[in-house]
């Protein structure tokens, strides 16, 4: 791979973030002090007009923009360059009071107050007129400006529309899918049941909270839909942008986690992914380098969905939050070592929510670079600065990216099925954690994970883990199949291929769709446990593994098996086999096996796949960016005390000291070693 970095006129990585000169204006003497002090602090990068709509144009109309330009100058012949966001992210008063349906309506069917953000209805076509023009007028006065490097598209695109405008677009998506033909969607949705036939399109709602459902045909579609309609409003602000400014590169920033959209879909309209790096560290519930495998897990999430191009960490919280249960402020050195993981996981950019800390109102205390003290001499500042020194020192690595060859399946819209199937419990389906252990379990043999929806390409890995695979979409058996076929190494677990893509249950046994030939195994029944109930999987070396909350009964037609159930009415029926299959092997793991026992099966994937792991101490992360004749190794002590980690060659390029054979980083250290 050629190295291709994401902001050329940078040189290096973007070090930067939100800035919000616009609630300042009467302090003049303020913002002389930022350009100094983001100058101190290394920061060449600034996010405008997140939130400017109601200072941009006061009154409909009315436009003021002479401070953007203004600034955007200022910015410029300081080094610092502008990401600009278009300003949908919130609506001035005058527009809702002017146009109420610009306003989202709930699931109950209220239509919302004026207030708040991330709230418009995706649907109206008089917002995407009114934001039509401010995009227009901003792109009049500063879209040329060679200080704007990259739209920032509305902010965290989040939340469903249940008014008019939305429904009816919803009947006309289903209308659209199912080939107008009504009956089609019954099957679809098993609608005899319960007498949930319908006769028309028009006649069907989106799942309001008194209303429909149950229907998990329905509700699914309805998820569904909301990603396509709220794709189909950005779409239309990139349109414009890209007409009016070609050249300019185009982010959103997603959110860690969140579940109300498929972002892989929005992911495809986009030049680069961004996302808001938000990790709870040094919460009560979880260790420290726990929590940075959690956000290392999402960084993966994020990165795989441009395999091959780097990410940006578009927002993260010097010092803390305002909005998680305790708001713990970052320990020493944490700042520098999560913006670390951030590069480490192939981003080019350590950005910041936000530079200084507004006076008022629902964030005066979210952490910022600046504090309301003013000073550059705070901890939290000195941590920034230091951090930018270490930056510029791994310019390098900017353009280089990870080559991951294996893959960790995860698809938003498996989960919205997992979520909401009807049996089970409630409490213990926990997609995200299941997926989050695989990760980590690879992530602490240094074996780089991609985790990529199941629409990507299979055949660019060796290996693929596809965790509660519940639904499959149309195609993803045999793609398997092919890929274990030419030589891969994939495992499944319980809860594999048991619906299709629209929830109906396959016939004639589970995985379904061809994969129980792939697996060489039928599962008959699923146990739930209690929280206190165990079982054990008893491997045929002689060792072990807890089994919790699930269990599958198998029938084996033609796998191996590997361990079989040490309790209960199953004790020594199967419980994990491989199957050779074509030139490569599938592994089914029919039940919740502890993390740590994954692991063995994990090492003989690799084995198998010619995949070399690490011998890592519990903690210390590692990722390897590379292009053509370059290689980046990161090593960061996710731990509260000293390691050693062995067989580490190179330039450290943080202290500029060789390193032979032996690394020592302290508590929290980074080291990031040139080959
Ligand atoms: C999000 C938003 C920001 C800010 C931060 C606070 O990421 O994009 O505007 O509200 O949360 O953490
Ligand atoms: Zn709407």
């Amino acid at each position: 791979m050629e190295k291709k970095s994401l902001f050329p006129v940078i040189n290096g990585l973007l070090h930067g973030g939100d800035y919000n000169p616009d609630q300042w204006f009467d302090r003049p003497d303020i913002l002389e002090e930022d350009i100094r002090m983001m100058k101190k602090a290394g920061i060449n990068s600034a996010t405008l007009g997140v939130f400017s709509w109601s200072i941009y144009e006061p009154l409909e109309g009315e436009y003021n923009f002479e401070w953007l330009v203004d600034i955007i100058d200022k910015l410029y012949k300081n080094g610092i360059y502008t990401i600009l966001s278009t300003p949908s992210g919130a609506r001035p008063a005058w527009l809702d009071e002017k146009y109420p349906e610009v306003m989202r309506v709930d699931n109950y069917g209220h239509r919302n107050h004026h207030g708040e953000r991330h709230n418009h209805c995706m649907s109206s076509p008089v917002y995407r007129e009114k934001v039509s023009n401010i995009i227009h007028k901003l792109v009049e006065y500063v879209g040329k400006h060679p200080g704007v490097i990259m739209w920032h598209i509305s902010n965290e695109l989040s939340g469903e529309c249940f008014c008019p405008l939305c429904i009816k677009r919803f009947q006309n998506y289903l209308a659209d899918k199912f080939d107008n033909d009504i009956s089609k969607l019954n099957h679809a949705w098993w609608n005899t049941f319960w007498s949930h036939n319908y006769n028309r399109f028009d006649q069907i709602e989106p799942p309001f909270k008194n209303g429909e459902n149950t229907n998990l045909g329905l509700n699914l579609e309805w998820k569904r839909f909301t990603t396509w309609n709220m794709n189909e409003y950005m779409k239309s602000e990139i349109k414009i942008v890209k007409e009016l400014t070609p050249n300019l590169p185009v982010t959103s920033n997603f959110m860690q986690f969140y579940g109300g959209l498929d972002y892989n879909v929005l992911a495809d309209e986009l030049d680069v992914i961004s996302w808001d790096s938000y990790p709870e560290l040094h919460n009560n519930y979880e260790k420290f380098y726990e929590s940075m495998e959690r956000n290392s897990f999402c960084h993966a999430i994020m990165r795989s969905m441009k395999r091959g191009k780097p990410f940006m960490m578009m927002e993260s919280a010097p010092g803390f939050v305002n909005w998680l249960p305790y708001n713990k402020v970052r320990r020493p050195g944490v700042h520098k070592l999560s913006s670390m993981q951030a590069v480490a996981c192939g981003s080019d950019t350590v950005q910041y929510f936000q530079w200084r800390k507004g006076r008022g109102s629902f964030e005066q205390y979210h952490g910022a670079v600046v504090d309301h003290l003013g000073k550059d001499d705070t901890r939290i500042f000195k941590e920034v600065e230091d951090l930018g020194i270490a930056l510029k020192k791994i310019s390098k690595t900017a353009g280089t990216i990870i080559e991951a060859k294996t893959a960790l399946l995860y698809d938003w819209d498996n989960k919205w099925a997992i979520e909401d199937i009807k049996g089970l419990s409630k409490n213990t389906k926990n997609y995200d954690n299941v997926c989050l252990s695989f990760y980590s379990e690879f992530l602490r043999l240094g074996i780089e994970m991609d985790v990529i929806s199941s629409d990507r390409d299979f055949l660019n890995y060796d290996i693929i883990i596809a965790p509660m695979l519940y639904m499959l979409r149309p195609g993803v058996a045999d793609r398997l199949k092919a890929f274990v076929n030419k030589g891969g190494q994939l495992l499944a677990t319980y809860l594999t291929g048991y619906v299709d893509i629209n929830q109906l249950c396959y016939l004639g046994g589970f995985p379904g769709d061809g994969l129980n030939e792939l697996f060489g195994i039928i599962s008959e029944e699923i146990d739930t446990l209690y929280p206190d109930d165990k079982n054990i999987a008893e491997f045929t070396d002689g060792s072990s593994g807890i089994i919790k909350d699930y269990a599958e009964i198998l029938r084996v037609n033609n796998a191996s098996v590997l361990a079989t159930y040490g309790q209960d009415f199953y004790k020594c029926t199967p419980v994990v086999t491989a199957n050779n299959y074509g030139k490569g092997t599938a592994y089914y793991v029919g039940a919740r096996i502890a993390q740590s026992k994954m692991r063995d099966i994990f090492i003989q994937m690799a084995q198998k796949a010619g995949i070399e792991y690490k011998k890592l101490p519990l903690g210390v992360e590692y990722h390897k960016r590379t292009t053509d004749g370059e290689s980046y190794e990161f090593y960061l002590n996710n731990t509260e005390s000293s390691v050693v980690v062995e067989d580490v060659n190179g330039t450290n390029l943080l202290n500029d000291k060789k390193v032979n054979g032996i690394l020592e980083l302290e508590k929290y250290e980074i080291a990031v070693v040139e080959l």
